[in-house]
């Protein structure tokens, strides 16, 4: 069974910690399944790690549907999140339009959008027509050309500002809220002063739960390891050594081996060959092969 919003606020209430992941793809979410983790996002991340773009700012609705519907494909288990690109929700129209998407066509069970105290009054309209919001606040990546790509709320005044983001999240009727690259003393005030979970990414460990992108915590890349992330393996070197080792015995017939295919009779097969030509000869000293 798929683990609803009100397990969730149980899991919350029991103090139990909240493990949440991205995930993209029909075979990931298959991954999971076989995981107790209960929150998946299908995040805007995949701007960067799916479609090798510099920011999530290209990501459009249909995106985040395409990836929605092959996640929930694989999942059985997990509660769906997903994004709300950037500027789908600039209007309580859109924000409805582009979420009403999501839910109804992808079949997610919530979607998450950046922002505080200015886009409360989205949240409201949302919540109020029956599409669960996550908030998400602090580095906010469809803002990071206006608050740089760096902590935020470390001076008094912005530290304020999310505070206030986040008791306007919550009074706009949000279930949870992301804290992305905040001070962990931050985190942890919030969290102690909010009734809804905050789910962290960079902001320490006392927040109500942990979000983490699929391909930093798995390793799939060799040189990149944010701060706020944790390699859990190396499957990106496990993809490349076992890639090269198949080449190499591809190249060096090794593999396939007759283990890997059918077999057929071989009077079948002489039958077969009837009319046709003989084999052609592999050697180089065939005139046929150019010489190289
Ligand atoms: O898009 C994403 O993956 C996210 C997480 C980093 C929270 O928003």
């Amino acid at each position: 069974m798929r683990v609803s919003l009100l397990d969730i606020a149980q899991r919350y209430a029991r103090g139990e910690r909240l493990t949440m992941v991205t995930a993209y793809d029909y075979t990931s979410a298959r991954i999971i399944d076989r995981t107790d983790i209960p929150l998946i996002l299908v995040g805007d991340s995949l701007g960067m790690v799916i479609q090798g773009r510099d920011s999530t700012l290209p990501v459009t609705v249909d995106d985040i549907l395409y990836h929605t519907r092959a996640v929930l494909r694989g999942c059985t288990k997990a509660l769906v999140v997903s994004d709300l690109p950037f500027l789908t929700y600039a209007t309580q129209e859109s924000a409805l339009a582009s979420a009403g998407r999501l839910m109804a066509e992808g079949g997610c069970q919530s979607v998450k959008l950046e922002g505080g105290v200015t886009v409360a009054p989205t949240i409201r309209r949302l919540v109020d027509a029956g599409i669960p919001v996550m908030g998400h606040l602090g580095f906010t990546p469809q803002s990071m050309h206006q608050i740089g790509v760096r902590v935020q709320g470390k001076d008094a005044n912005r530290a304020r500002q999310l505070l206030a983001d986040a008791f306007a999240v919550q009074e706009a009727g949000a279930w949870a809220v992301v804290l992305e690259l905040i001070p962990a003393p931050l985190a942890e005030a919030i969290t102690q002063r909010l009734s809804i979970p905050t789910i962290g990414i960079g902001a320490g460990p006392a927040c109500s739960g942990e979000v983490q992108v699929w391909h930093d915590i798995l390793g799939l890349y060799e040189d990149h390891t944010p701060r706020h992330t944790h390699r859990f393996a190396s499957l990106g070197d496990q993809a490349a050594t076992a890639l090269q080792e198949y080449a190499d015995q591809v190249g060096s017939q090794r593999f396939p081996t007759a283990a890997h295919s059918a077999r057929m009779d071989e009077q079948v097969l002489a039958e077969a060959l009837q009319g046709f030509a003989p084999p052609r000869s592999r050697s180089t000293e065939d005139p046929e092969v150019p010489p190289s």
